[in-house]
């Protein structure tokens, strides 16, 4: 594993171990460096990639575009130049759901057009591809590009979930802070869309889906030469009120929140067809919302200092 710990720490690394059974090798380093992405490919014999790193908040990217470039694309480029000179040529990308442009038909499929608002999806867009192009000059990578929903909920042991540094960015992180009397309220930016309740539609997948997903995909790779993109969501849409309530239900406790505007770039509903997913890699989403406002609440509890 390497990270330079610029949105986690390495106490993070000892409850891997204690979710696995079993230790983790790390590095501390930047994806950007490429003496640091050499010497762990010479130390260490790797067959596969599963590249996570970058940074990942819509609102940041606007004010720091040129960050955002360099860890997401930069990075993404000396991650693959280090592969190719290591040999490794499969890699699993963490692209996202705001490729897609708005006013799509929903569900939205793999073969829906693209169009960012943004510094953060423009990033993606542009990894993307170049991995579409990577695979075309050299058939010997294998690739899977996975578009995620709305990663939400946590590990179930309660040892490892989100914690953004400032206002989260995200619904869950927030509906927790609500609920553990860090924040106010939540605040729902509009309720006139054309769901039934009026409030903004996302797919929310649990984390756990999430992984398991990655899994399938690399399972996948192992076994065809291919160069694949997928959505990893659940396929169903569920409004942000619907979340609050759920939350409120599961864990008993109260969420208060005010309705304000809309925000201006904000999609009002997304959710995934997720057939491709099932078709090429056999993954489905098995978890509900249920699961991840318990799960997200079992974090929150045990990580409140
Ligand atoms: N969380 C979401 O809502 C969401 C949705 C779609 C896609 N994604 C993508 O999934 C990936 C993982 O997201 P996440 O929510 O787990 O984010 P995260 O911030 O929790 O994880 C990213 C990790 O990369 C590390 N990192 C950042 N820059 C680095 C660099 N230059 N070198 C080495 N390590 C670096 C961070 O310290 C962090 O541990 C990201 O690429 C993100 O864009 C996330």
């Amino acid at each position: 594993m390497l990270d330079n710990f610029s949105n986690s720490t390495p106490a993070v690394i000892d409850r891997l171990a204690q979710i696995i059974g079993r230790p983790v090798r790390w590095h501390e380093g930047d994806i950007r460096d490429a003496a640091a992405l050499d010497k762990i490919f010479a130390e260490l014999s790797v067959s596969a990639v599963l590249h996570f790193a970058g940074l990942k908040a819509v609102t940041e990217s606007i004010d720091r575009p040129i960050d955002y470039f360099d860890v997401n694309v930069h990075g993404s480029i000396a991650l693959m130049k280090a592969m190719q000179r290591a040999g490794c040529k499969t890699l699993v990308f963490s692209s996202s759901a705001t490729v897609y442009g708005p006013e799509q038909p929903m569900p939205v499929g793999e073969g829906a057009p693209c169009s960012v608002s943004n510094p953060y999806g423009r990033t993606k867009l542009v990894v993307e591809d170049l991995l579409y192009e990577l695979g075309r000059a050299d058939p010997e990578w294998r690739i899977a590009t996975l578009r995620y929903f709305n990663p939400t909920g946590a590990h179930p042991s309660g040892l490892i979930g989100e914690s953004p540094i400032g206002t989260p960015s995200n619904l869950m992180p927030l509906v927790c802070q609500v609920a553990a009397g860090l924040r106010p309220c939540v605040q729902i930016f509009g309720d006139d869309y054309p769901s039934p309740d009026g409030t903004g539609v996302r797919d929310f997948v649990h984390v756990m889906d999430l992984a398991e997903g990655h899994v399938a995909a690399l399972d996948y790779l192992t076994r065809n030469q291919a160069n694949i993109l997928v959505n990893l969501g659940t396929g169903q849409g569920t409004s942000v009120l619907e979340v609050i309530r759920t939350f409120e239900r599961v864990n008993g406790q109260r969420v208060p929140f005010e309705v304000v505007a809309r925000r201006a770039a904000d999609i009002g509903i997304s959710y995934a067809d997720a057939s491709l997913a099932w078709e090429l890699l056999g993954w489905a989403a098995k978890r509900g919302i249920d699961d991840m406002c318990r799960d997200a609440w079992r974090w929150q509890c045990a990580n409140r200092a």
